[in-house]
């Protein structure tokens, strides 16, 4: 389990996250949801390590994970930041072995190169495994780094607004993936999202931030409700039932 004890984080006298208290890793899919600056980032980076809190404290399977050795955590978890500073002269083969270093350490085993080409042949990355990244569309790039991530091989994977960039069709695409990375692979999956209907669809828990407090916690129907998206978002959210699934309208 990833569990945050109190977790706190200020930048100056701002609270971006208010002694927030939560655990994931009972459910497949648990999406994050939320509005700009909610602190959705800062939750995530505060599990990965990448940001330290002012109060509390994180475990991630009953260890603080202050005090793992990285290379432990990177065995563990796997993070895929919002915004990846693309490396331009590398290639996907290069970035998804990147993915593997945690357990190669820079020297590939065949084991190593399985799950290369595993994670390169689940995002349908073949045909561009040597292309650079500078060479690639933006959905290209973003599934070539969900690729590094998958082929991280950890028992937790964050994913921080994997849907940037894509179409509706790899939107669906990857969501269905992430989806399969918790049936089939076991993976505990924490993706942050914006567009609630995909939450919707494939999470099994929906946790929503606002203002550095988690507002609400619940499945699915418990959140696609209009005074629940109300106070998550503060405006007005339609919602219809179709096909016996609620449907979030936002678009007038
Ligand atoms: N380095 C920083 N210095 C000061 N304030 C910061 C810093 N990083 C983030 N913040 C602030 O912390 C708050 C939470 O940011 P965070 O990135 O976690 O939001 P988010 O929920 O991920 O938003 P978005 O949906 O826009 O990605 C924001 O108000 C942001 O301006
Ligand atoms: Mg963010």
């Amino acid at each position: 389990m990833i569990t945050l004890h109190g977790a706190t984080k200020r930048y100056g006298r701002t609270t971006v996250l208010d002694d927030v208290s939560v655990s994931f890793g009972g459910e497949g899919i648990t999406a994050l949801i939320g509005p700009n600056g909610a602190g959705k980032s800062t939750l995530l980076g505060l599990v990965g390590r990448l940001l330290h809190p002012d109060a509390g404290r994180v475990d991630v399977d009953g260890r603080d994970v202050r005090s793992t050795p990285s290379a432990q955590l990177a065995k563990t978890l796997a993070v895929l930041r919002q915004d990846n500073h693309i490396v331009a002269r590398l290639t996907v083969q290069d970035i998804v072995e990147l993915g593997r270093f945690p357990h190669s350490r820079g020297r590939l085993t065949v084991a190593d190169r399985e799950h290369i080409d595993r994670a390169i042949d689940y995002l349908s990355l073949d045909e561009y495994r040597h292309r650079f990244l500078d060479e690639l569309s933006g959905g290209q790039r973003q599934r070539a780094f969900i690729a590094m991530v998958l082929a991280q091989d950890t028992k937790y994977v964050l994913l921080d607004e994997p849907l940037n960039n894509l179409d509706l069709r790899h939107m669906t695409e990857i969501m269905k993936l992430v989806r399969r990375m918790a049936d089939e692979l076991g993976r505990r999956v924490i993706v942050v999202l914006h567009d609630i209907n995909f939450a919707a669809t494939y999470a099994d828990r929906i946790v929503a931030l606002r203002d550095g407090r988690i507002v609400a916690d619940a499945a699915r129907d418990q959140i696609m409700r209009p005074d629940v998206l109300r106070a998550v978002y503060d405006t007005t959210v339609d919602v219809r039932e179709i096909d016996g699934r609620p449907v979030a309208l936002y678009y007038g």
